[in-house]
């Protein structure tokens, strides 16, 4: 089978602050019980960002990281990608700012925002400019720091959100194996306002009326939500198979979106994956949104779970609605 997309993820990396949340913090904050969070979730803590970070502290490391792995200079990247919905500052791009942290040239940087999607948004985007040969080595980075968008005072979604990112260097494959075997995107906007902020954007700009109603906050409708995502955290990476004819058997690594451990455990039983193949560390940083695929392949890449010539397939789905699959040959 050969790759539609000739690249090779060459370093990878991830942050996340020191700073943890944890159910019984919750216990002290909302009516809830760490019992509650657990069994709904499999969340058991959360990062989150203190005074002086952002997102775009916790991106530039995590890509300096992924840089190092690569053992690339910042000299060497063509282009800059940050997929985020919490951006350091509303104007200009966090990529921008990390280009000059970094160092880099004077290269093309943008942001993406494909809420939870965002890192699989982007490496399709990334995977394209290279596999053309329009630029040679793409830094990808996502990262969010949700815990400033999430309203502590709305028990049915706070205990979810956690912050962190996670980096990737794509660049051209050495190996003609080696690739994007084939790699799903998709949205649905009549979902938008499932998942929205509805305030401070140019619709409601900030006014005291938007402080005072608290919509400067993330609002989400987690019934529907999860509804939308069993159903399609399954046909993702059903329509991945069968468009690439992999079967789900060859596949070494399976990583979803980290959104809620009942999503991945219920997708995981209708495919009959065990798993053992699908990487969960939900319960260590709770939805990191756009940063939590990221994160988890560089986990398991450093885990020794993930080794040149494995398939790996990500999943995501969030905000938008959006959604992306990526099956890779390492
Ligand atoms: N602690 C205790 N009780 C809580 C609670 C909390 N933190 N949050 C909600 N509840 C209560 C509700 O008030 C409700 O009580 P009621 O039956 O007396 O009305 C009950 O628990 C069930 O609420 P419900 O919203 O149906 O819970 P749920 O099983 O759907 O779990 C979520 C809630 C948010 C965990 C779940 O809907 C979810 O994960 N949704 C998807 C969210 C998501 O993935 N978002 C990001 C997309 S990328």
């Amino acid at each position: 089978m050969t790759p539609n997309l000739r690249i090779a993820i060459r370093g990878t990396g991830m942050f996340v602050p020191e700073r943890r949340l944890t159910n019984a913090d919750f216990e002290k904050m909302i009516d809830t019980s760490d019992e509650w969070i657990t069994t709904r979730t499999g969340i058991k803590e959360r990062r989150i960002v203190s005074e002086g970070e952002s997102t775009m502290t916790m991106a530039l490391e995590a890509s300096r990281r992924a840089m190092n792995d690569a053992k690339i200079q910042p000299e060497e990247l063509d282009l800059i990608i940050c997929g985020t919905v919490t951006p350091h500052f509303l104007l200009p791009a966090t990529a921008c700012f990390l280009q000059a942290e970094l160092g880099a040239g004077k290269i093309p940087a943008f942001d993406l925002a494909a809420a939870c999607s965002g890192f699989l948004y982007c490496l399709m985007t990334a995977a394209h400019f290279v596999h053309h040969g329009t630029y040679r080595n793409v830094l990808v980075v996502s990262a969010e720091s949700l815990s400033r968008i999430t309203d502590y005072q709305d028990r049915g979604s706070c205990i979810l959100f956690g912050d962190g990112a996670g980096a990737i260097v794509v660049s051209q494959a050495s190996n003609p194996e080696q690739g994007l075997i084939t790699g799903i995107m998709g949205a649905d906007g009549q979902g938008a306002s499932l998942i929205c902020i509805p305030g401070g954007g140019s619709l409601t700009p900030f006014s005291d009326q938007v402080l005072k109603d608290r919509n400067y906050l993330m609002r989400m409708q987690g019934r529907e939500v999860y509804k939308f995502a069993v159903s399609k955290m399954q046909e993702l990476i059903r329509q991945t198979l069968e468009q690439s004819g992999v079967r789900q058997e060859e596949i070494a690594l399976f990583i979803p979106h980290q959104s809620n451990l009942r999503i991945i455990e219920s997708a995981a039983t209708k495919l009959g994956i065990s798993m053992d193949r699908v990487w969960v560390n939900i319960d260590r940083y709770g939805n990191t949104s756009g940063a939590s695929v990221g994160i988890s392949l560089d986990e398991a890449r450093r885990a020794g779970r993930i080794r040149t010539g494995d398939l790996v397939m990500m999943v995501a789905f969030g905000a938008g609605l959006t959604w992306g699959s990526a099956l890779l040959r390492m």
